[in-house]
């Protein structure tokens, strides 16, 4: 039960408060961005994240969906040559603030907590890593798939875990890399799952 009045209009989200007028918009808010998206970056996302505020440097391989980069594209820097692996999520505020925001007298009805994220040049975000406000990573420092990041991670550190640690320098991961690396791997898609199929089960696939 709320213990003041709220200082807010209710938002959007809050379930079983929404007019006819209130879907309209959330409708044509939906299709201003689909075309934006669609048509006039045409499925770029690299395009589309950079219309809505996000800055991202040259030959960055997003290949999270323009969604894990959370509301506010616009306070995360994604540095040159950065990748970011399928399911990274991005997070600028504190939703937890829901459980006692309304109680705040002149509270913003999207809370009143976010900080900017930065990837730092060179860098690489694992697979469904989730990268928390505030948090600076690299450069040339690499987040282990399923990390939960809480603080910075340090130049060329590779950091893993829930929550991340330091694992290791980045020389010390390229270093055992290049031990246990299969030399001679072709770079055509084709060849490659013919070298890697026999390779592995004896026959091609
Ligand atoms: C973090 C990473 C770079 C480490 O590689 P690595 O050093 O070769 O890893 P190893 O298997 O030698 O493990 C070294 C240690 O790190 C731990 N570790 C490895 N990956 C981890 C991860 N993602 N989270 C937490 N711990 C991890 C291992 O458990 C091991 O710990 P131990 O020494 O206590 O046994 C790698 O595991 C990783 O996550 N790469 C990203 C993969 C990815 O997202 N691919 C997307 C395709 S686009």
């Amino acid at each position: 039960m709320s213990t003041g009045a709220p200082s807010a209009p209710a938002p959007l989200w809050v379930s079983g408060q929404r007019s006819a007028a209130d879907s309209l918009r959330v409708l044509a808010g939906r299709a201003r961005r689909a075309f934006l998206r669609w048509v006039v970056c045409r499925g770029d996302t690299v395009a589309y994240l950079r219309r809505q505020g996000m800055r991202i440097g040259p030959h960055a391989a997003l290949l999270a969906r323009v969604e894990d980069f959370g509301t506010e594209p616009w306070l995360i820097e994604i540095g040159a040559r950065v990748s970011v692996a399928a399911g990274a999520v991005f997070v600028t505020h504190d939703g937890a603030s829901r459980v006692f925001r309304e109680r705040i007298a002149g509270g913003s009805a999207f809370g009143n907590a976010f900080a900017p994220i930065r990837v730092l040049d060179d860098s690489m975000i694992g697979l469904r890593a989730i990268i928390m406000p505030g948090v600076t990573v690299g450069p040339r420092s690499i987040v282990g798939a399923g990390s939960l990041v809480t603080s910075d991670v340090p130049p060329e550190t590779v950091v893993g875990g829930f929550p991340a640690r330091v694992l290791c320098r980045l020389d010390e991961y390229e270093r055992k890399y290049r031990d246990r690396m299969i030399p001679g791997l072709s770079s055509h898609r084709g060849e490659l799952r013919r070298q890697l199929t026999e390779r592995f089960w004896g026959e091609a696939r």
